[in-house]
């Protein structure tokens, strides 16, 4: 049965080649899609052909994309293979999109995910020239059901002169009921968000839609990106364990209720392997404010761990997305999925008192994290939503490996080498070595703990080195340095291959 309830959308009906001929070089376009999920999985390869085409003759075609987060091969990865993204925000994590900004082909602007639909809607970004947004059905009086994920679509919507629809009948119609769309103000207009408990639902189940600027309505069935989760290793597990420790002694000393507060988990195998730990642990009747639902989540709202998890986007594996899909109607019940702009809002994050728990790349002695950078100039991904709840979260939790790169890395270094997190913000850092409870400790109390709790045995006795120096170049100061080895060891890793001194 076809997807498409109304007759303007019928008529507006076309292929994917013809939508992309609506977009000129030169534009910004804002494009659904988070974290593989819900992005157009047609209309970007049609665009990316055309700029293939336009460049062979000698012609210059690129755009701006903006996005919820990262997309897909078929998505970010096609238009950067051609060289055809000018500007790109926010959050990424595609190979050859991070080779294009890498390469410095692409400019990148790694803004907080919760700042970048309100960026937009103020027109810090300029005007946006079209949206590309897939849903998952046209209803009969021209509402449009979202698909798998909210990310910034509302904020597109409402912004662009011309929108193009992807009518996705892979996507679940059964998803119906789980999305919240409430939209913020730009200032002085805004007002409260009134959301008390993370299932809490304030707005409405569609996207209106303002059809004198649908220019297309393209047809496709295919299915999100879905990448299986690598088993569970010994250090994710490891990690998993200390943090479900510190939080049963947060509730052995009060500091926490028995069904602790609503936990935000963040991308990736060590999240993951954290809420494997969540569901196999002593705490119940969970609930979660979180950017994206993993398949842990799922295997906990499953097991009647967890009541509720308010999301974006999905984030599944192949198996998982297919049970989604099959049985929606059960999980809409137990999931909300709200625009980025209100899952990941700081004014909500602090009234429930969100338990953040991130990746990230390395931390230093003092507790700055940097979550983006390789060696300090390389982009990773991005920041993502894990400023957004970081800075906002009652309790702040950082998660990593204490080694990279077969152990010629450490993840703890005397002064990371881009700081995203500052030492204000980060609460607790954790590695398979141990926890390191930052709470309540000065500049040189955190180094101790951070050192013997954190860093691998390999690597202690140096940072021990790096401390003595600084305190004695520093003369003891608040946050003892010795700015002419701050670095070195991100250097002799560049020289050397390998941050151990010879
Ligand atoms: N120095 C240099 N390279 C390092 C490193 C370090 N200290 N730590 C990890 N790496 C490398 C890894 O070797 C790997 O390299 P490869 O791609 O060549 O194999 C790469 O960085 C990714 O590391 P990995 O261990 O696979 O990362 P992950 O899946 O655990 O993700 C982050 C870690 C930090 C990249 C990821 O959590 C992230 O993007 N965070 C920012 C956004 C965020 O927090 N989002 C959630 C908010 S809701």
């Amino acid at each position: 049965m076809s997807r498409i309830g109304y007759d303007l959308a019928r008529a507006r009906l076309m292929s994917a080649e013809e939508a992309a001929q609506k977009i000129q070089d030169g534009d910004r376009v804002g494009f659904s899609g988070f974290t593989g999920a819900g992005y157009p999985k047609a209309v970007p390869g049609a665009l990316a052909e055309q700029m293939r085409a336009a460049h062979e003759a000698g012609k210059p075609f690129t755009i701006a994309s903006y996005t919820g987060a990262s997309t897909a091969p078929e998505h970010d990865g096609a238009l950067a293979a051609v060289n055809g993204i000018s500007m790109r925000m926010p959050y990424q994590s595609d190979p050859v999109m991070r080779g294009k900004i890498n390469a410095g082909v692409s400019e990148y602007s790694d803004v907080h995910l919760s700042h970048s639909g309100p960026q937009v809607r103020h027109g810090f970004w300029g005007n946006l020239d079209a949206a590309v947004i897939e849903v998952a059905r046209v209803n009969s009086d021209g509402t449009v059901l979202p698909s798998s994920s909210i990310g910034n679509n509302n904020v597109y919507l409402e912004k662009a002169d011309k929108i193009i629809l992807e009518v996705n009948s892979w996507q679940s119609e059964d998803l119906e009921g789980m999305h919240d769309v409430y939209s913020m103000k730009t200032p002085p207009h805004n007002v409260p968000i009134p959301i008390t408990s993370a299932g809490d639902r304030i707005g409405s189940k569609y996207f209106d839609i303002d059809w004198d600027r649908v220019v297309a309505v393209v047809e496709t069935d295919a299915p999100d990106r879905n990448s299986p989760f690598k088993p569970l290793d010994q250090d994710s597990k490891t990690i998993a364990e200390h943090l479900l420790d510190f939080l049963g002694n947060e509730v052995k000393q009060g500091r926490l209720p028995k069904d602790l507060l609503p936990m935000q988990s963040g991308v990736g195998n060590i999240a993951n392997a954290v809420l494997v730990g969540l569901n196999e642990g002593p705490f119940e009747r969970l609930t979660s404010y979180t950017e994206v639902i993993q398949d842990g989540m799922v295997n906990m709202i499953d097991s009647g761990k967890l009541l509720v998890a308010s999301a974006t986007a999905f984030s599944l594996s192949p198996d998982a997305a297919h049970m989604m899909n099959e049985k929606a109607s059960f999980y809409r019940n137990h999931i909300v999925l709200r625009p980025q702009e209100i899952s990941n809002n700081p004014e909500v994050i602090r009234r429930l008192g969100v338990i953040a728990c991130n990746g990230m790349i390395e931390a230093d002695i003092y507790g700055n994290v940097n979550s983006t950078h390789i060696m300090g100039s390389k982009m990773q991904n991005g920041i993502g939503g894990s400023g957004d709840f970081t800075r906002n979260a009652y309790i702040s939790v950082f998660v990593s490996p204490s080694l990279a790169k077969n152990g010629d890395i450490s993840a703890i270094v005397p002064m990371v080498s881009h700081h995203d997190h500052t030492e204000h913000d980060v609460q607790v850092i954790i590695t398979e070595q141990g926890l390191a409870d930052l709470r309540g400790l000065s500049p040189k109390q955190r180094a101790k703990v951070v050192i013997e709790n954190c860093a691998h045995p390999d690597f202690r006795d140096q940072l021990w080195e790096y401390v003595t120096r600084a305190e004695a170049v520093a003369n003891s100061e608040h946050t003892p340095h010795d700015l002419s080895q701050a670095h070195s060891w991100h250097r002799r890793f560049l020289e050397t291959g390998s941050m151990k001194q010879s």
